[in-house]
């Protein structure tokens, strides 16, 4: 559905995008993740035809950003990162002015409306000005207004930036309620919400894909099933080697008093404590999360 062709684009002396390849298929959830400054907002400008790329191509259901940049504007909807929702206006007749904006048929207008308010839990509020919302009111009407002219694509940038876990939580249900009928593409810094909602996650960084796959294969590549993290007093040199000596042991890592040790097997875990003895304060086990993956890559990479 949307093919990216060896993007470039460089501001002054930066490279947001560096050569950057991807293809997102027909009805997926692809999530971009990345630190700020990834180049996951100028990837998004360039596929909505809002900025032009320095070398490449991107196609949008067929389309090229270089020849149908119209057409490629009416397949895709965007939620900008801070979305201008003209402040004075009524939710209602905002949306109705996007409507008219993007050539909605002048009879389908006021059902659609009333769908995507309904959608976004928003019905109560049509008669309402924007600028009596909080940001999750807001972001909620970003959504609608994203979806007036009923695209084939839609894009959210950081969708959930600076919200509430509350909030966020309702945001992101409504992003899986489009799962499957529209394609998506969701840029995010949340790894917990790329690994509730996408179906495969590509990590950007320096304007260029480090790795990619589904959130479960990424995380298979974390070579542990569960990470032990341990607070030790008086830390020894000789607990890294007894330590790292027992079979379950992958990998083990030592900061101060803090010792970090991924294992493939929960079994030995009274083992190490054993071998500490009372000089262990605290004891915390974890599964492998997204994160780990994504803090990896950027290490493996030398690129934090
Ligand atoms: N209009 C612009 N002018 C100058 N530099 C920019 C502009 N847009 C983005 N950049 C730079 O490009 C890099 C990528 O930015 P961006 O695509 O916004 O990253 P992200 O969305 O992943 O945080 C950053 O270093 C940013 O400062
Ligand atoms: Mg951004």
């Amino acid at each position: 559905m949307i093919n990216i062709d060896g993007l470039s684009k460089s501001f002054g002396s930066i490279k947001a995008l560096d050569n950057l390849n991807l293809n997102v298929k027909k009805g997926e959830l692809l999530g971009i993740i990345g630190p700020n400054g990834a180049g996951k907002t100028t990837a998004i400008r360039i596929i909505c035809c809002i900025l032009k790329p320095d070398h490449g191509d991107v196609m949008v259901d067929g389309y090229s950003i270089h020849k149908d940049p119209l057409k490629i504007k009416s397949i895709i909807g965007y939620l900008p990162e801070e979305p201008n929702l003209y402040e004075r206006f009524k939710a209602r007749d905002l949306l109705k002015y996007f409507s008219e904006l993007y050539g909605v048929p002048r009879a389908d207008i006021n059902p659609r409306i009333d769908e995507l308010l309904e959608l976004v839990g928003m019905t109560h509020r049509a008669e309402d000005r924007i600028n009596t919302f909080s940001k999750g009111l807001r972001q909620r009407i970003g959504i609608a207004r994203a979806l007036v002219h009923d695209p084939k694509v839609i894009i959210f940038d950081e969708p959930t930036m600076g919200l509430d876990p509350a909030t966020s939580q309702t945001i992101r249900h409504f992003i899986d309620q489009l799962k499957g009928d529209k394609t998506i593409i969701l840029c995010t810094h949340y790894m917990d919400e790329a690994d509730q909602l996408c179906d495969r996650v590509a990590i950007l960084n320096h304007g260029r894909i480090r790795d990619m796959g589904t959130p479960h294969d990424l995380k298979s590549k974390v070579h542990a099933d569960i990470i032990l993290t341990l607070r030790v007093k008086n830390p020894l040199p000789s607990d890294q080697e007894a330590i790292s000596g027992l079979t379950s042991v992958e990998a083990i890592e030592i900061g101060g008093d803090k010792y970090i040790i991924s294992l493939n097997s929960r079994k030995e875990i009274s083992k190490i404590i054993d071998v500490l003895g009372s000089r262990v304060l605290a004891v915390n086990t974890k599964e492998p999360k997204l994160e780990d993956v994504f803090i990896s890559t950027l290490e493996n990479r030398g690129m934090r």
